[in-house]
């Protein structure tokens, strides 16, 4: 241990993005407690479990985490916490499911972590994990904070929830309704980050694209969402990079597409889900848009932004989807040329609309081939965009060494593929342009001539 005196916290995270930055969030409110990092989870005091059930296996893979920490409990008398979306969707039932979890702690509720970090110090054990809807009882913590090491990009939560209730998905179950924060928290957060040496920030919520901003934020401009959110922050602080993720495309209105034709600092990339190519499966997805409307965006945007990359989430193998509709959703990628796809085959999600309805009546092996042949066409176009990236100059923002290759740096570059290119000098938390020479399936390498 690197601090022998203090106690060590230990944060496993199962989840999306928001889930990260709020391990992060906990981290912080902890290393604020005194307490210190653990790396490996044997060696800590307290465990926390920040958990994820968007699919069966995420679920299944956090249950079996947390059955095997009970040797941690008997061994080094660990206390261990549920926290994350299985602690809003099982609640106290977690307390009764693993004897020797001392706490359950929703995503709504981090504020109140070292409280209940101290109360199951004292013996107690219980659950907090109802979420809360109502804004003004929401609490949005920083995930920023002094005592966190510094680093070239981080996430900033702009809103929780979701209102959208997409017939497969049990985020709006566990996250509940959406609740937007105050601009001016968001760009106090974006500029502390930035005091920090933080170049790019991406934007956080479950849907985005819905983001409000108070009414007294106003100034007279009618629109109030993400595209003057994007604005308003882009001229009140040196942030160099912005980005989001994820926009529900049915949200995206002009001023948003405005945006990304004036506003440089946005990078040239949007993660747009898009979930099915087939109008019956979207409507069956109660996603509010059909493939017209999505092409047309992609229009849009590329007319606004040329050369903005793409990326979407897919899902196969939604209840009644047939193969001529998953033949849709290949004609939709073709079309498209998404620069990436995240595909995943249909899990269905305890009290979602479509598991109540639908037989989950894909078979698994109908499924594991769609899956394959998406991510085949996947991979072509992956390559085929990055090939395309060879000769040009992209301006990379280093975050890493190259954990693969010594003598390596790693990056993003602005349409958010991963650069890899050798340097002699330590250039992390730097934007510096390198010269594409090779196009792999998901990352470029290329020259920096400092
Ligand atoms: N809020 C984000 C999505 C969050 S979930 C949005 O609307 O864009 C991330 C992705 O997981 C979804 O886009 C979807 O592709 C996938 N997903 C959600 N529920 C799923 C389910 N029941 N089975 C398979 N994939 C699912
Ligand atoms: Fe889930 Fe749909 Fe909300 Fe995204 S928009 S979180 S897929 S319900
Ligand atoms: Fe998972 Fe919750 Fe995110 S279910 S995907 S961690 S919002």
């Amino acid at each position: 241990m690197e601090n022998p005196g203090k106690k060590a916290v230990y944060i496993k995270t199962f989840g999306c993005q928001m889930n990260e930055r709020d391990s992060q969030a906990m981290e912080n409110r902890l290393l604020r407690e005194g307490y210190a990092v653990a790396v490996r989870q044997e060696d800590a005091d307290l465990i926390l479990f920040n958990t994820c059930t968007i699919r069966d296996k995420a679920y299944q893979k956090a249950m079996s985490d947390i059955g095997r920490s009970a040797v941690h409990k008997k061994t080094r008398g660990a206390k261990i916490g549920i926290c994350g979306c299985v602690a809003t969707q099982s609640k106290d039932a977690l307390l009764t499911r693993f004897r020797h979890v001392d706490f359950v702690l929703g995503p709504d509720h981090i504020a109140e972590l070292p409280m209940i970090v101290a109360e199951a110090s004292a013996g107690s054990r219980s659950a907090q994990a109802d979420h809360v809807d109502d804004p003004g009882k929401y609490v949005f913590i920083d995930g920023a904070s002094k005592e966190s090491i510094a680093t070239a990009s981080a996430f900033v939560t702009i809103m929780k929830g979701c209102n959208y209730a997409c017939s497969y998905c049990i985020v709006p179950s566990v996250r509940g309704k959406e609740v937007c924060r105050p601009a001016d928290d968001i760009l106090a957060e974006v500029k502390q980050l930035v005091e920090r040496g933080v170049k790019e920030v991406t934007l956080l919520g479950q849907n985005v694209a819905d983001y409000k901003a108070l009414p007294e934020m106003s100034e007279g401009q009618p629109r109030m969402k993400l595209g003057w959110l994007v604005r308003y922050l882009s001229s009140r602080s040196s942030i160099h990079r912005l980005r989001f993720t994820s926009p529900h495309p049915r949200d995206i209105d002009d001023d948003l597409i405005a945006a990304y034709r004036d506003e440089t600092v946005l990078c040239d990339h949007i993660h747009l889900p898009v979930q099915s190519g087939s109008n019956r499966v979207l409507k069956a997805m109660r996603r509010r848009y059909t493939r017209e409307r999505y092409l047309d965006l992609v229009d849009k945007l590329r007319t606004a932004r040329p050369g903005i990359a793409i990326t979407t989430d897919m899902i196969v193998g939604f209840p009644t989807e047939t193969e001529a509709e998953f033949e849709e959703s290949m004609d939709l990628i073709e079309r498209v040329q998404f620069d990436q796809i995240y595909a995943f085959a249909y899990s269905p999600r305890p009290g979602t609309h479509a598991a109540t309805i639908f037989a989950d009546d894909v078979p698994v092996t109908d499924k594991q081939r769609r899956l394959s042949a998406l991510f085949d066409l996947e991979r072509t176009c992956a390559r085929q965009k990055n090939e395309a990236c060879v000769g040009e100059t992209k301006h990379v923002l280093v975050t890493s060494i190259d954990p693969k290759k010594p003598g390596y740096y790693t990056g993003r570059s602005s349409d958010n593929r991963i650069v890899n290119f050798p340097s002699e000098i330590n250039c992390i938390g730097n934007i510096v342009p390198v010269h594409i020479t090779k196009a792999r399936g998901h990352s470029l390498t290329g020259e920096w001539k400092p």
